[in-house]
């Protein structure tokens, strides 16, 4: 079983990406934390308690940060998510589950320190969180099992960014962040855009999933049809890309996936910022690497084999809504 925390910014693909956490039967989902992106950090943690109240997730939810390490935060692009960051479906006046007594990141070092060596780290909104819990207790980096961030975009298969030409959302939204998660040591893993948007997730895609999918393929089809008008006209796509569930995708099955690993750098400031680097090969000019000596290798998944992602997620909620 894969112990999971879930750091989200929960708006459409978050949700997405929690039901296959949910019903996964390969994960143990212990938390979720929420932080600010697609919605300010009060509505992520809204809806994360909306949807564990829906779907009675044993999960607790701690609320995490409202802003950037650095940056001055901006408002949500609510053109993407909907106002209440999940397609603008009608929400219940009164949500039953109320949110763990921990922040986010002191919820993260807990668990972490409670199960060490145990803990899969699922981050797919800003990386604020998980750069506070290191500030904290820098010693939870030998003690997490894995990172497994949806974040970036390294410019393979043509895919470059979707806030500027090379930054991406969760990387932009907080670079410093990001910058400190990549510097530590624990074994970081990134879906970023460049398999991400290989994986189109189609209205009839959805439409199966919400024939065969129960209560969850039905909740699941009612949150993406505002996404997927914004992907239609944003990027001419008749689909939702499978950016969060990607994340969740590796973990069940990284066999789905080729990956190059080296160490990982984000841009903080000027025209690039946001943008996601690894380590070139510097064969021709071994010396230049030394500017980026001592940083810590990571994993960038750079091809994915899309129709077995779509399979996998598809599996997984049907199968869910059987049990
Ligand atoms: C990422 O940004 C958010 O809008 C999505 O939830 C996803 O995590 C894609 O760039
Ligand atoms: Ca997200």
């Amino acid at each position: 079983l894969h112990k999971v925390i879930y750091d989200t910014d929960i708006g459409v693909d978050d949700a997405m990406a929690l039901l296959m956490l949910e019903f996964a039967p390969e994960v143990d989902l212990v938390g979720i934390t929420t932080v600010f992106g697609n919605i300010p950090v009060e509505t992520a943690t809204r809806n994360a308690l909306y949807v564990k109240d829906l779907f009675n997730i044993a999960a607790p939810v701690a609320a995490g940060a409202g802003t950037p390490l650095v940056l001055e935060s901006k408002p949500a692009p609510v053109h993407v998510h909907g106002e209440n960051g999940l397609g603008d479906i009608p929400l219940p006046d009164v949500i039953h589950a109320t949110p763990h007594e921990l922040p986010a990141h002191r919820f993260i070092i807990d668990m972490v320190r409670k199960h060490p060596n145990e803990i899969t780290i699922v981050a797919v909104g800003r990386m604020t969180n998980l750069a506070l819990a290191l500030r904290e207790d820098p010693g939870i980096a030998a003690l997490v099992k894995e990172v497994v961030i949806m974040g970036g975009a390294f410019g393979y298969h043509g895919h470059s960014g979707n806030v500027t030409p090379v930054a991406e959302a969760n990387i932009i939204g907080d670079p410093h962040a990001a910058d400190e998660m990549f510097a530590a040591a624990w074994p970081v893993v990134v879906l970023g855009l460049d398999v991400t948007q290989e994986c189109v997730m189609t209205t009839a895609y959805m439409a199966e999933i919400r024939d065969k999918g129960g209560k969850g393929g039905q909740f699941l089809w009612d949150v993406t049809r505002f996404y997927e008008d914004f992907y239609r006209k944003a990027a001419g796509i008749d689909g939702v890309f499978g950016h969060d569930s990607s994340a969740v995708a590796y973990v069940l099955d990284p066999t789905l996936y080729a990956v190059r690993s080296g160490p990982i750098r984000v841009v903080t400031e000027g025209i690039a910022i946001g943008q996601t680097i690894q380590m070139p090969n510097t064969r021709r000019f071994p010396a230049a690497a030394s500017a980026w000596a001592g940083r810590p290798e990571h994993t960038v998944c750079i091809e994915v084999d899309a129709q077995r992602f779509l399979d996998l997620y598809f599996n997984v909620i049907v199968d869910g809504a059987k049990t």
